[in-house]
C-alpha cells in the first residue's frame, strides 16, 4: 500500500513558545485505519488540527505531504478541497439545525450525480438519521450526534477522514456501534486517521497505530502487535497490571516501560 498522508518530523507550538508536538512523524497508507492513542494533553488534537491547516503558521518545522503534494502552510479550505475531512471532538454540528439540514451542509458545493446515491448510503449506514430527519441536532443523543457528524463527513466524499475521539462521552454499547460504522466506512475504501483515548476500541478496528505521549511518538506498528505489547496492555488496555493505573502510579509505569 502506498502512503496517502506523510507527516515528517513536525513541530507545532502554541503562542510560539509552548511545544505541543516535538518532531512527530506518521505515515497513513491508502485504505487503512490508522489510530493515534495517547493520554490527555499528548498532542493528539494538535496533530489533527495541524494536518487540517487550522493552526496558523504551524507546523513550525517538518513537512506534511498528502497524495504527493506538500500541504503544510496551506489554508484550511485548500486542504479540505483535497478531500481531507476533519470531524472535531465536539462533532462540529449546527445544533440549532435539523438532522436533514446538517446533512445538506455536507453536500454543500456538490452538484454531481452521485448525491442521491451517497445520501442513500449514509441512511443505509445510519437509519436513525433518516428517521430523525426533522429533529433538531441538539436534541439527538451523543451517539446519534456522532453518527450525524460521520454521515455528514461521508457526504463530502473524503479521501482521508480524520476523527477526534469518536467514542468520547458515549456509552460503551453506543461507542461500539460507532466503531462498527467506522469499519463499514473503511470497507468502502475511505482512509481513516483517528485519535482515541479508548485503546481497546481503536486497536480493535485499526490496521496500524501509534502511541503519542507528551508530543512524541513513542511506539508505532501493526495494531495487532501493539495490542500484544506488554506496556500497551498494562498502561492502555489495563490487562496484566492494575485495571486503571491511578495518577500516582503513572510515574512508576513511565519508569518501567521500555519507551
Ligand atoms: N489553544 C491552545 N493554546 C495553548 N496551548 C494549547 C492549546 N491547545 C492545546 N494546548 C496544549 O497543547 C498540548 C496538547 O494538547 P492537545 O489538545 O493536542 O492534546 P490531546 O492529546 O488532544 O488531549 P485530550 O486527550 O485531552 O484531548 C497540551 O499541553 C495543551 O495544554
Ligand atoms: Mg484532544
Amino acid at each position: 500500500m502506498t502512503a496517502l498522508l506523510t507527516v515528517t518530523s513536525i513541530e507545532t507550538l502554541y503562542f510560539d513558545r509552548i511545544y505541543a508536538l516535538f518532531g512527530v512523524s506518521v505515515e497513513v497508507r491508502d485504505g487503512e485505519i490508522f489510530a493515534i492513542l495517547g493520554p490527555n494533553g499528548a498532542g493528539k488534537t494538535t496533530l489533527l488540527r495541524t494536518i487540517a491547516g487550522l493552526l496558523k503558521d504551524q507546523p513550525k518545522k517538518g513537512t506534511i505531504h498528502f497524495a504527493e503534494r506538500r500541504i503544510d502552510g496551506w489554508q484550511p479550505e485548500a486542504i479540505a478541497r483535497l478531500g481531507i475531512v476533519y470531524v472535531p471532538e465536539d462533532r462540529g454540528l449546527f445544533k440549532e439545525l435539523t438532522v436533514a439540514e446538517n446533512l445538506e451542509l455536507g453536500l454543500w458545493g456538490r452538484r454531481d450525480e452521485a448525491v442521491t446515491k451517497d445520501l442513500d448510503a449514509v441512511y443505509a449506514l445510519f437509519p436513525i438519521l433518516h428517521e430523525r430527519g426533522r429533529q433538531q441536532a441538539e436534541t439527538l443523543s451523543g451517539g446519534e450526534q456522532q453518527m450525524l457528524a460521520l454521515g455528514r463527513a461521508m457526504l463530502r466524499r473524503p479521501r482521508l477522514l480524520m476523527l477526534d475521539e469518536p467514542s468520547l462521552g458515549l456509552a460503551p454499547r453506543v461507542a461500539r456501534t460507532v466503531y462498527e460504522a467506522l469499519g463499514a466506512i473503511s470497507r468502502t475504501g475511505t482512509t481513516i486517521l483517528l485519535v482515541e483515548q479508548n485503546a481497546r476500541l481503536a486497536l480493535g478496528v485499526a490496521h496500524r497505530a501509534a502511541i503519542l505521549e507528551a508530543g512524541r511518538v513513542v511506539l508505532e506498528g501493526a495494531a495487532s502487535d501493539l495490542a500484544e505489547n506488554r506496556d500497551v496492555r498494562e498502561v492502555y488496555l489495563g490487562i496484566g497490571g492494575v485495571e486503571q493505573p491511578p495518577a500516582k502510579t503513572w510515574r512508576l509505569y513511565r519508569k518501567r516501560r521500555r519507551w
